[in-house]
């Protein structure tokens, strides 16, 4: 947090979700140099050097009421809230436990409700706030396989904030989405794999095994999380910021080159994308 003086009050107070690495991290230096009163909140204290925080699980009712309640009773207002915690649970739809998908429903999903819950009713009071749900560019990707899970949890989090727009807007609360493509960030190395997933007779083994090459060549042309940082600033400054808000050029490319494509000419653009043009003979050989 960057010290709350008397005067701080007159800066716009920013709360950000996941501040520990990546998107969050950079988000929230990116806030706090440009004038925000930013605090970073973080599930782990541990993982604060080198800014001041807020515990802040996005999982806990208590945590949250906790984390809203501190911010409010220093500075009795939140101008921003940037709803960025998540991670990725990866492996095929029939190889997920329900338990794993409802954990990951907890954080990326019910972890964005339950913190805009608690600040509502304040940026209701103050009649003004921008709300930003860092969505992702799976969303105009439309899924990848391995997916089904985390990006179930994105378009969730797209039907979420465009139906909130409706109901806010009168309350002068603005509700952006802000979709980025692939960032090198610890979040590739965060990902739970589904535990059936990793089972070599998983019927699904040889379409996750085609798919880990794709994901690491994707990798090298990945953004920087401090260009993410940059669109959140822009879309919060904006006077009159649109819905969506695209982060990175591999994104935007590919937003460019679905427009005018049939689902099935995307479909099969995407197919053979993720090497997976000529699957139907490996799978028919292995079942
Ligand atoms: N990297 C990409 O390619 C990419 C692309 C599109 C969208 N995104 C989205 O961007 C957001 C940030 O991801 P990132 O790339 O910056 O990954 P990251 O470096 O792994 O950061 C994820 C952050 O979320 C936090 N988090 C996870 N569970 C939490 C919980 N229960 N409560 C509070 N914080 C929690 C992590 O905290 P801990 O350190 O405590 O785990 C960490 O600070 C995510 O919503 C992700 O879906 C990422």
């Amino acid at each position: 947090m960057t010290s709350p003086s008397s005067s701080s009050f007159n800066h716009r107070v920013a709360l950000v979700t996941g501040s520990s690495s990546g998107i969050g991290y950079e988000t929230t230096l990116m806030l706090a140099r440009n004038g925000f009163l930013t605090y970073a909140t973080m599930r782990d204290l541990k993982k604060s050097e080198p800014i001041k925080v807020v515990q802040l699980d996005v999982t806990d009712d208590r945590s949250v009421k906790n984390a809203v309640q501190s911010i409010t009773s220093e500075c009795s207002k939140i101008d921003v809230l940037v709803n960025n915690a998540g991670y990725a649970l990866n492996g095929a739809f029939e190889d997920i436990a329900m338990e794993e998908l409802k954990a990951q429903y907890e954080t990326n999903l019910f972890g964005v409700a339950r913190v805009t819950q608690a600040v509502l009713p304040l940026m209701r009071k103050q009649k003004s706030g921008v709300i930003v749900n860092i969505s992702s560019g799976v969303v105009p990707m439309g899924g990848f396989p391995g997916g089904s899970a985390y990006v179930s949890t994105k378009f969730a989090i797209e039907g979420l904030s465009r139906s909130m727009r409706y109901e806010l807007e009168s309350f002068g609360i603005k509700v952006i989405l802000v979709e980025p493509g692939v960032i090198g960030t610890n979040f590739f190395n965060a990902v739970v794999v589904a535990k059936k997933s990793k089972d070599p007779s998983s019927p699904y083994s040889r379409i996750m095994e085609k798919m880990a090459p794709r994901f690491e060549e994707i990798m090298k042309n990945a953004s920087s999380p401090e260009l993410v940082a940059r669109v959140v600033l822009r879309a919060i400054t904006d006077e009159n910021p649109g819905l969506i808000y695209l982060a990175g050029k591999d994104i935007e490319e590919l937003k460019e080159a679905n427009r005018g494509m049939s689902d099935e000419e995307f479909y099969t653009m995407m197919k053979k994308n993720f090497n997976l043009d000529s699957i139907e003979s490996t799978i028919g050989a292995k079942n």
